[in-house]
Formats: structure tokens, C-alpha cells, sequence
């Protein structure tokens, strides 16, 4: 089993979110995690086609890298995921891998017959987002999603980084202590999840 899997969101490999995810992981690592990465847009992944293959054993009917990501976040105790917030909630790249988790909704509620908010989780999440503007509502989009995403994971919501006012690549270098504050709550993320 791993203990954590990083999984970057954005479209650009060195943007804010990564550059941020990137010092988590550092953290995670020295705290003594072992940490499997996935870069989202490596992988090819369809969005949901609503044919309900998975209403039979609540297995996705189209074969594309879901398969491997899904697999290794059910072999995690934890998953580091970041975002930057398109459209007041997450990037494309990450909605179609939520979309197609739909069929782990399917199986767990439908075809496993669990009742809703009666299973303890059994993982731990820990978002990362930015947004280049400023307003106080920024990130409930984003957080009302992922809690959902979570849910149908058997993951808490351990703790979320958000920050705003930033936009263009590279822009999170200016602030070096929210990178300080990434590497120590990657730190802290992995030995909550090693307890
Ligand atoms: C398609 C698209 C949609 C966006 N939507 C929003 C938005 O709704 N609110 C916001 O504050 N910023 C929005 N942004 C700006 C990004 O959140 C911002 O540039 C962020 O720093 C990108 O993070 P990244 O470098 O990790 O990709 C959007 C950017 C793009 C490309």
C-alpha cells in the first residue's frame, strides 16, 4: 500500500498548484511518507459517457488510463490533490477523472448497497488550490466538489490550502511562505496518514 498519491490537476506542469504540491511532497517525503506522483495530463482519460457500464459490478465499461489512477488511489492511505480553481471549481483534467469515479459512487451505494454517510473513511485528503482573484467565496464551488469526490473515496477532508491573487505561472514564487506552509503541511499530512 502507498501512503500518499500526489495528483497534479493543472494543465501547466509548472504552474501554481504544482510548484505548491511540489513542496508537499518534499515534505511528505522527509517526514518518512513514500509518495507516488501523477501528473493528470499524462494520462488519457475520457469523460464520463453516462452508459452506466458500472451498474453491474460497479466497474467503469471504458478502458482508458482511469484504471491505473483509480487503482493507485485505492492502494493510498492519502491523497494530495491540486487544483487551480477554473470556473469557480476545479480544472477540467481533474472533473473528468471525478466524473469517472462515478463508477466507484455506483458501487458503493448501488451495487454494494452501503448507506449513505455510514461508512468511517478510511483515507485522508488534503486539497491545494489557487484562484487569481480574491473574493471570499472563491474556493465553495471547488470544496462542495471535492467533498463529494472524497466521499465516494472513503476520504476525510484533512485539511485544504487555498490562496489567492495569483495568475500567472510562476507567480507563487513570490510568496515563499506559502511554499514554507505547503512543505509543512505535507510534513504534517504524512504523519497524520502513518498513525
Ligand atoms: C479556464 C480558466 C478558468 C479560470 N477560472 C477562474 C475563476 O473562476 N476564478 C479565479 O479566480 N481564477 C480563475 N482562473 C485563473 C487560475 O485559477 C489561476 O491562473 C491559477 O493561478 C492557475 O493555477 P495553475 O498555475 O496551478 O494552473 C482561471 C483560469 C483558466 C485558464
Amino acid at each position: 500500500m502507498t501512503d500518499i498519491i500526489a495528483l497534479y490537476g493543472s494543465p501547466r506542469r509548472k504552474g501554481n498548484t504544482a510548484l505548491l504540491l511540489k513542496k508537499a511532497v518534499e515534505g511528505a517525503r522527509d517526514a518518512g511518507a513514500q509518495v507516488d506522483e501523477i501528473v493528470l495530463r499524462d494520462f488519457k482519460i475520457s469523460p464520463c459517457m453516462e452508459i452506466y457500464g458500472c451498474k453491474k459490478e460497479g466497474e467503469c465499461a471504458i478502458k482508458d488510463d482511469f484504471q491505473n489512477i483509480r487503482d493507485r488511489i485505492l492502494a493510498s492511505r492519502g491523497l494530495m490533490i491540486a487544483s487551480p480553481v477554473f470556473f469557480y471549481t476545479v480544472s477540467s483534467h481533474v472533473k473528468m477523472l471525478m466524473d469517472r469515479c462515478q463508477s466507484l459512487w455506483v458501487k458503493k451505494y448501488w451495487v454494494q448497497g452501503v448507506v449513505p454517510g455510514q461508512s468511517p473513511p478510511i483515507r485522508k485528503g488534503l486539497v491545494i488550490a489557487v484562484g487569481a482573484t480574491k473574493g471570499k467565496r472563491l474556493f465553495d464551488g471547488m470544496l462542495l466538489t471535492m467533498r463529494y469526490f472524497f466521499d465516494v473515496l472513503d476520504m476525510e477532508l484533512w485539511d485544504s490550502l487555498l490562496y489567492r491573487g495569483m495568475d500567472f505561472e510562476g507567480d507563487v514564487l513570490k510568496y515563499p511562505e506559502y511554499l514554507d506552509q505547503a512543505y509543512a503541511r505535507g510534513q504534517d499530512f504524512a504523519h497524520a496518514v502513518m498513525e
